[in-house]
């Protein structure tokens, strides 16, 4: 297959991250750490792949103890279909951190946390209420779906608040053993902004935070305007609550429509890509909590195709961990990320919906597979939404670019993949599902490297030499 512009375009920014060709795997596997010795056989294995822990959690007491316990580790510090929980395995976002608290502590604002599918904003909820917890806030949880209704998720919210802190109630909390909640307080049937207010401002002696998770998921319709009017209502009563809003969007406006009423007494906050700084400390943390350590080249291979956003690092840093253990060792090669990179494509382009795929194959077919990535590269670069303007600065090297954006205007006026938005500055792209734009990342990023089609034939060599 002919190479793809796109393919040399990504050689080309390799090179200039100083990232050669990997180099090919060293055989036998140097470097194994230092294992126990093997207890006597108790009779043979049964041959094939198994376990490598039990359901419970026990490591195997075996020769690969050690790389059991670095698997394991891995599991639970390298989480990318699982928002962070431990802060052992929280990278970077000091300065959002930092801004969050000081709109939450010292400006009393609500705030509305907005970003790209997979940046980190679920993370950054966990840690920020382990934080305020810590402060002796109290933190409560919701999440939006589609159909969510205002009245059931608030209902949901004050049941696991209890009543003590309603200044009416103070004193009065239990009965009969039983914690009883604001939502006793609440009358029967759906719910306005209004009455829910009414009980959120009589809260005595505690600071209340309310996170709603997910909230692109909501209804654009009524269900926002009930949580601006009740932001409004909670403001102008100087309430002892304040909301933290998250959800996937480019700009605030997206997701709070109604923001006129509410400007000064909200936050709006961009969850950016990540540093090159707060990528190493991803790596960092993986040298730390799981033992792994990596090649230069692995890690800025690492660096370069995640492009900042965190699940992309998590994903392939977590394949390329495994790949190396595989081969019976803790050092992460560059050979390993390769695989990584083409296991994460394949694992990403599995979970596409069949839809998608023929959208793909359809998308590929009218503009061309170079178009394509260079669209994908973009979006994935510039973090979500892009302009012709970015599309023309990450795609420097092509002379098509002018084509390339008629192209994608194309696919997004025929609802294919993509989406356009346009508004007084001018028109902007968006892929509707970003596991299309970064399944066609790493599928470039693997064929940069291998060669299509070819990503799984050489590590079925490496594991036959462990083996
Ligand atoms: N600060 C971080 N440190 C380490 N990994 C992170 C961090 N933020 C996000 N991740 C990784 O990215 C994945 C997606 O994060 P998540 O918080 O679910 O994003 P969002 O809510 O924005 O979609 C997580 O599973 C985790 O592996
Ligand atoms: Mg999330």
């Amino acid at each position: 297959m002919e190479k793809t512009l796109i393919v040399t375009w990504w050689e080309e920014f390799l090179r200039w991250m100083g990232i050669g060709r990997p180099r090919q795997p060293e055989r036998p596997a140097a470097k194994a750490i230092p294992l126990p010795r093997p207890p006597e056989p108790q009779k043979q294995a049964a041959a094939g792949p198994g376990f490598s822990a039990t359901a419970g959690d026990q490591i195997r007491p075996a020769r690969t103890a050690g790389l059991d316990r670095a698997r394991a580790r891995l599991r639970d510090i390298l989480t990318p279909s699982q928002p962070v929980v431990d802060l052992r395995a929280f990278a970077g976002r000091k300065q959002t951190l930092e801004r969050l608290i000081s709109a939450i502590e010292d400006q009393r604002l609500h705030v509305v946390l907005y970003g790209s599918r997979g940046m980190g904003k679920t993370s950054l909820l966990h840690v920020i209420s382990q934080r305020a917890r810590e402060a002796r806030y109290h933190v409560f949880y919701g999440s939006c779906g589609i159909g969510t209704q205002f009245g059931d998720l608030f209902r949901s919210i004050l049941s696991d608040i209890p009543l003590r802190f309603h200044t009416d109630f103070a004193g009065g909390q239990a009965e009969g053993g039983r914690v009883r909640s604001l939502a006793e307080s609440l009358p029967d049937g759906d719910l306005t902004p209004r009455q829910v207010s009414d009980v959120l401002s009589k809260l005595t002696g505690t600071r209340i935070i309310i996170i709603i998770d997910e909230f692109d998921r909501s209804d654009p319709g009524e269900f926002r305007q009930s949580v601006a009017d009740l932001i409004k209502s909670l403001s102008d009563r100087a309430a002892r609550v304040q909301l933290l809003i998250a959800g996937v969007g480019s700009n605030l406006s997206e997701l709070i429509e109604h923001i006129p009423s509410i400007q000064r007494n909200i936050l709006g906050m961009q969850i950016p890509p990540m540093s090159a700084g707060e990528m190493n400390e991803l790596l960092d943390i993986a040298r730390q909590q799981i033992g792994l350590t990596f090649a230069d080249e692995a890690a800025s291979l690492i660096t370069a195709t995640a492009q900042g956003w965190p699940y992309a690092a998590s994903l392939i840093s977590h394949h390329a961990g495994l790949a190396a253990l595989r081969r019976g060792t803790l050092d992460v090669s560059q050979e390993d990320v390769v695989t990584a990179i083409g296991e994460a494509a394949e694992e990403v382009g599995g979970r596409l919906p069949s839809t998608a795929i023929r959208e793909i194959d359809y998308a590929r077919a009218k503009i061309g597979d170079s178009s394509l990535a260079s669209a994908a590269m973009t979006h994935i670069v510039c973090g979500g939404e892009f302009t012709a303007r970015n599309l023309a600065a990450v795609t420097e090297a092509e002379s098509t670019t002018a084509a390339g954006t008629a192209a994608i205007d194309q696919l997004a006026s025929e609802g294919i993949l993509l989406e356009a938005r346009q508004d007084r500055f001018g028109k902007s792209y968006q892929f509707l599902d970003i596991a299309v734009p970064l399944y066609l990342w790493l599928a470039t990023a693997r064929d940069a490297y291998r060669g299509p089609g070819v990503a799984r034939a050489d590590t079925s060599s490496v594991q036959a030499h462990e083996a």
